[in-house]
């Protein structure tokens, strides 16, 4: 299974179109050792040329650009995506879905929560009705896996986990299972696993099995501590509110990943206030001590 990180950025990127934060303006002028960085996407394919997209993201149009797989090469009009999986519906992993409107219709797996915001809150999928038009598929949240017909080879398996919805969501503040999922991506031919979880607000028992027993470990790397985006000033909002679980703090993404043994580690969806963004910070250098990977765009990790 090849694994490609088309984005590795949380919600706004890096740098943030409007972001002065210490980050942003000192990446900007150049006394940043750090990557730029496109908003929260992934795709995976078992033959490197049938691929599914897993989130849609605003930045999708630069993202094909930057990795030929993706890009037309047989038809006059062409891609290498012949599915797109969901996460959740926030607007990092969605709004991309308007740039696919040129194409085919599109077979769309989500749960249903999510499916629910897409037609309501924000209800992009109705409107890509009047264009390409999307053929839903409903993702199983109770530990059945399912596959994509145009990529047998893979097998996929979701598993509810708490972050948030979105705060157009209807039900932001009224969470259940299936708004956010993680989501194990199996290859039975190389017998090896991801598991990807870019928005993990917290650790819940049923999640265990699959992190311990995955390969490689793409997991929320948003925040290094909760009160991040205050320290930094730009905003009031909690990781904990927004359904992230920081990186740094007793019981965070840290001390969870520390016991695990088998899986390579790679956190993703890194906000662009993260100090692990610059790579001579000493945050950077304590997640090496840890074995820890930071993911950047255009990664590839071969399962
Ligand atoms: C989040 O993960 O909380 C989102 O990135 C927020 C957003 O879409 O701006
Ligand atoms: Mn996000
Ligand atoms: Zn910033």
């Amino acid at each position: 299974m090849k694994v490609h990180v088309l984005g590795s950025g949380a919600g706004g990127g890096f740098p943030q179109w409007n972001c002065n934060c210490a980050n942003c303006a000192k990446f900007r002028s150049g006394e940043l050792v750090a990557h730029a960085r496109t908003q929260s996407s992934i795709t995976v394919s078992a033959d490197g040329i049938d691929w599914v997209l897993i989130n849609a993201s605003p930045d999708i149009r630069e993202q094909i650009g930057a990795f030929p797989p993706l890009q037309p090469g047989r038809a006059v009009r062409d891609t290498g995506i012949r599915a797109v999986i969901l996460m959740d519906s926030q607007i990092d992993h969605t709004t991309g879905l308007l740039s696919l409107r040129e194409g085919d219709t599109l077979d769309l797996y989500c749960t249903d929560r999510v499916y629910e915001d897409l037609t309501t809150g924000f209800p992009v999928l109705d409107m890509l009705g009047h264009y390409c038009g999307v053929n839903w598929h409903p993702i199983p949240i109770n530990g059945e896996s399912f596959t994509i017909p145009s990529i047998e080879a893979l097998v996929f398996t979701a598993v509810p986990l708490s972050s948030k919805a979105p705060p157009y969501s209807p039900h932001r503040k009224d969470p259940r299972a299936g708004d956010n999922i993680g989501l194990r991506v199996e290859d039975p031919v190389s017998a090896r696993n991801l598991f990807y979880a870019p928005g993990l607000g917290q650790m819940e028992d049923h999640l265990l099995p699959y992190m311990e027993n995955a390969d490689c470990l793409l997991v929320d790397g948003t925040l290094w501590t909760d009160d991040e985006m205050q320290r930094r000033g730009v905003g009031h909002k909690l990781g904990s509110e927004m359904g992230h679980l920081s990186q740094s703090e007793p019981g965070g993404i840290i001390d969870l990943l520390r016991p695990l043994r088998k899986p390579r580690k790679v956190l993703i969806h890194i906000n662009n206030t993260n100090p692990i963004l610059d790579e001579n910070s000493t945050e950077r250098a304590q997640l090496k001590k840890e074995g820890i990977e930071v993911a950047h765009d255009g990664m590839d990790i071969l399962l």
